[in-house]
């Protein structure tokens, strides 16, 4: 469903919640450029707005064109951020994929160390 016309670069991601439910997502590109939203924002968004709180991982794949990719497609620093609002750093893992079947996992504290979260304003 990934929205691309600019970049024609195609980003899906499945969000797992700690209850079993997956939220989807797909980049959505915009004209003026800056209001795109990344697969990764999209799925959290949907979840969050629907009342989850609680995230096991999200699975992510993207690439350009229509093929199968066969690199893997790294959050980017703002969707690490969002990340780091609601997942714990430590446990959220984030699994990345490519080739159909090949994948890597790295925890969120592996992708954004020392991010800046909720429990900086409270310490
Ligand atoms: N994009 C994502 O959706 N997720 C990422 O992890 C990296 C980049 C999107 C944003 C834009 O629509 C396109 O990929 C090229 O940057």
């Amino acid at each position: 469903m990934a929205y691309t016309p600019y970049s024609e670069f195609k980003v899906g991601a499945a969000l797992l919640t700690k209850g079993g439910k997956i939220y989807r997502g797909c980049n959505i590109e915009n004209a003026t450029y800056t209001p795109t939203n990344c697969a990764e924002r999209t799925a959290f968004f949907k979840a969050i707005s629907e009342g989850e709180h609680e995230f096991q991982c999200i699975a992510i794949v993207g690439g350009k064109g229509e093929d199968i990719s066969t690199e893997i497609c790294p959050p980017c620093g703002v969707c690490r951020q969002v990340m780091m609002e609601f997942c714990d750093p430590d446990s959220f893992k984030i699994i990345l994929g490519k080739n159909m079947g090949e994948w890597e996992v790295y925890t969120l504290r592996e992708l954004l160390p020392f991010g800046f979260g909720p429990a900086n304003l409270n310490a």
